[in-house]
């Protein structure tokens, strides 16, 4: 049955994915987001999309009178909480920022939620959290041991989670922990909008293809892989949508909480990548070797199992596809950022 559902951080990468996913199964969608990674304009193009607008506050989670009068003016069912700060070498030079974000906010969003009565969550979690992984695939009860302050501002609101359902088995809290999300929407119309250098592969391998930067720079070549380079767990974003749609639709049913994987359960070398991507874009990209990033584990991917039997979901897309739609996203001038961060360089 279509729902008003909150959607915290609902302007960013993966939440406004998220908004198209649940708005298409009839959803009523509420964003919050203070607009510190992202931009209002992503609400247009989710109505241009979608053919219907959210509704939609430029709001941090931590402002408590704000909050209160959002959820006051709704008559919200669940909440999904994307809103944070994401960057692992930024947490590192700035963890208090990070817990104060992520831990803090999400602190502050559970408060808001129980003043109305509100039990039923979603939160972004990230692979993160496992570190360098024991054994791959890596399934749910694999140790976790995060290895920044971003990973361990993941796991610290995890048990906060964990400890809040324990204490009010009315709430009903699903965990989603995503791997590598990439790609773009098919329309080209949202997408992931880096500030400054891209941290991530995907996204800067579009930036080179336009030429927009010299070469890509491939951290490493000497992993214990076939080609030599990182392997990770690439997931489409409207893939990644599409499972917070199976997840909610498993906690509105009433259904007990989860902690699951959100990944393919596929493993792609860098060099994978590039060649999806070239073929994309349909020319060579410059890239180069260079040392390995500091903090990268050879290997990591999904054992996306649990996923499938608790939520009934799996990805579909395929590594082409990822490139195919980030290269289209990539094409129709992503919007343009009006923050002066964005000038960085
Ligand atoms: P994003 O930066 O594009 O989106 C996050 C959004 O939250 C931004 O629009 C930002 O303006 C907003 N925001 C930040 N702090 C806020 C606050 N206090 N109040 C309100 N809004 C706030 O990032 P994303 O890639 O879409 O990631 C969404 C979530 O998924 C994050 O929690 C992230 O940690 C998690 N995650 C992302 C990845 C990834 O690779 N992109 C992987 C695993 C987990
Ligand atoms: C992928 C592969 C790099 C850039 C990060 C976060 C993780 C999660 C997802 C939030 C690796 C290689 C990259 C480049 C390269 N985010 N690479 N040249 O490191 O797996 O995960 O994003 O939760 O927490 O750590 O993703 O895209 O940075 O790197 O060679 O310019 O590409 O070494 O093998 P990563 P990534």
């Amino acid at each position: 049955m279509p729902q008003e559902i909150l959607v915290t951080g609902g302007t960013g990468f993966i939440g406004s994915h998220c908004c198209v996913a649940l708005m298409e199964q009839g959803h009523r969608v509420v964003v919050v987001d203070n607009l510190s990674n992202s931009e209002a304009e992503v609400i247009d193009r989710i109505a241009e999309i979608t053919g219907s607008r959210p509704a939609f506050y430029a709001l941090d989670v931590r402002d408590t009178q704000g909050m209160d009068q959002v959820l006051q003016g709704h008559d919200i069912s669940a909440a999904i909480h994307f809103a944070g700060l994401k960057a692992v070498g930024e947490s590192v030079a700035a963890p208090l920022e990070y817990f104060a974000n992520n831990v803090g906010g999400t602190i502050a969003l559970c408060q808001a939620l129980s003043r109305r009565g509100i039990k039923r969550l979603i939160f972004s979690s990230s692979a993160t959290v496992y570190g360098a992984p024991d054994q791959v695939p890596v399934a749910e009860a694999a140790p976790l041991r995060p290895a920044s302050p971003y990973g361990h501002s993941k796991a610290m609101v995890e048990q906060i989670l964990a400890d809040l359902a324990r204490s009010d088995p009315q709430w009903r809290i699903g965990v989603l922990r995503y791997f590598n999300p990439a790609g773009a929407h098919e329309s080209g119309l949202i997408g992931e909008s880096p500030r400054g250098t891209p941290n991530n592969l995907v996204p800067f391998l579009a930036q080179v293809a336009a030429g927009e930067r010299e070469f890509l720079e491939i951290f490493g070549n000497d992993y214990p892989t076939p080609d030599g380079t990182g392997i990770r767990d690439y997931i489409h974003v409207m893939d990644l949508a599409e499972g917070h749609g199976a997840a909610l639709a498993a906690l509105l049913a009433d259904g007990a909480g989860f902690t699951v994987n959100l990944g393919s359960g596929q493993g792609h070398s860098v060099l994978d990548v590039l060649h999806a991507f070239e073929a994309a874009c349909g020319q060579p990209i410059p890239h180069r070797h260079a040392p390995r990033r500091p903090g990268d584990v050879a290997t990591c991917y999904a054992d996306p199992a649990q996923a499938l039997a608790m939520l009934g979901w799996e990805s579909r897309r395929d590594l082409n596809s990822i490139c195919r739609d980030a290269w289209r996203w990539q094409c129709r001038k992503p919007i343009k950022h009006s923050s002066p961060w964005g000038a960085s360089d």
